[in-house]
């Protein structure tokens, strides 16, 4: 278990003393672990002990300067790959699930986007009291994964649940979570897909669309969500099934896609494979446009839609780490695909080489060929099935989510 790195988060219980031998385990596995200890938490185990145990400092000031200088509080629990509360106390479980940020360590929790595994200690009436309940139920619901607490003697005289779970039985949960990270890369990443044609009414009969099947697109979203994402995709009229394990919005136009995208916000990566209209009619008609018998025919106007993938790659706090957005060019792909990279600033163009193959167009064929287009270079693919650029696209995402820490 090389390369992992956990920070534990060590609440103050008489639990405590538990949570140096889950550090010397964890470190005998080869995990390197960073540990915060609350200031109750000092009360059962000191900084001295655990600091010795994890090779590092123990972190237990929010306001020091020079630790926030070297290690802020957002890059302490970015930087691991795993968060562990042991032990998770009532009151750090209160905290954690409505959200407090008032010392070192739920600032951290609060701060982090990776998984958090808690294991909770306290007396047996705190732990059967509602409030705790409550507290145990929003964590679960938030993604929290609780081990514990056993039946057994409490240190208070008392018997029940309640007594954390064994660092042994801790360790195990831990191991669980980093095996099935190995099969699912991108678990506990939010990303959004848009995929599909966009229709742009000029009555209520009649409409604009192209002829974008949404095959590339869907076949994306189940790619990413089979790697463990959290895929909300949205989805222009298409014929095809909404993926498994994806969330699917289903738009009609390229406003309201802008605004379901704008509504699964925030997200660690976004994926524009919708074929948006670039313009709608202007003046949409209430009623249907009727022939008047003068033989004149009616004249449409047009203005520009939002534009999604540009809106979305603009730096600031909402900006996807990754935001990948797709072209279709018939010439000068690569180049054409370049100049779209730096116009709409996203992170990568999948440019589609709509132009080539024997049979002609990609859109609505089961293959595609493309060329990922970055600002450290290219990288072109064979002409590949549509599923098959799929679930190498969402493995080259996995790695980059890997490499970049996103
Ligand atoms: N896109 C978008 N919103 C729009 C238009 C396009 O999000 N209103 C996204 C598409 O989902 C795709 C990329 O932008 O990821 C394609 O950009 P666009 O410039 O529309 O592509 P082309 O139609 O190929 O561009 P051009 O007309 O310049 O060839």
């Amino acid at each position: 278990m090389a390369d992992k790195r956990i920070l534990l988060v060590v609440g103050g219980g008489i639990a405590a003393y538990k949570s140096l031998e889950l550090i010397r385990r964890l470190r005998e596995r080869g995990i390197a672990v960073r540990a915060i200890l609350t200031r109750a938490a000092q009360h059962f185990v000191t900084p001295l002990s655990v600091s010795a145990l994890t090779g590092d400092k123990a972190y237990v000031d929010l306001f020091s300067l020079t630790d926030e200088a070297e290690m802020g509080h957002i890059q302490l629990s970015r930087d691991a790959d795993l968060l562990v509360v042991a032990p998770a106390t009532a009151d750090l479980m209160a905290k954690m699930a409505n959200g407090h940020a008032d010392d070192l360590a739920t600032t951290a929790l609060l701060a982090t986007d990776k998984p958090v595994l808690i294991a909770p200690a306290m007396n047996v009436r705190m732990w059967n009291h509602l409030a705790t309940r409550r507290n145990h139920a929003r964590l679960i619901a938030d993604g929290v994964t609780v081990i514990g607490p056993n039946d057994g003697d409490m240190a208070c005289g008392e018997y029940g649940p309640g007594r954390m779970a064994e660092p042994h039985e801790i360790l195990a949960g831990i191991e669980a979570f980093y095996q099935s990270r190995g099969d699912r890369p991108l678990l506990g990443k939010r990303i959004v897909v848009t995929s599909g044609p966009t229709h742009e009414p000029i009555d209520p009969v009649r409409y604009i669309a192209n002829r974008s099947s949404g095959q590339q697109g869907h076949a994306l979203a189940a790619a990413l969500a089979k790697l463990g994402a959290q895929v909300t995709l949205i989805s222009g009229p298409v014929t095809l099934a909404d993926p498994a394990g994806v969330e699917t919005r289903h738009v009609e136009t390229a406003r309201q896609m802008a605004a379901a995208v704008d509504a699964a916000l925030p997200a660690d990566i976004a994926v524009c494979a919708a074929a948006v209209a670039d313009w709608r009619v202007a003046g949409e008609a209430d009623q249907k446009i009727k022939k008047d018998g003068s033989g004149r025919v009616p004249a449409l106007s047009f203005v520009e839609n939002p534009d999604i993938l540009a809106t979305i790659s603009r730096p600031g706090p909402r900006r996807p780490a990754l935001v990948v957005g797709f072209a279709a060019e018939t010439e000068k792909v690569v180049d054409h695909a370049k100049a779209k990279l730096a116009r709409k600033g996203c992170d990568w163009i999948i440019a589609n080489d709509v132009g080539s193959g024997p049979d002609g167009g990609v859109m609505g064929a089961a293959d595609n060929t493309i060329h990922i287009v970055t600002a450290e270079g290219t990288e072109s693919w064979p002409r590949l099935p549509k599923t098959e650029v799929a679930s190498r696209l969402a493995a080259r995402i996995a790695q980059t989510v890997k490499e970049r820490n996103i």
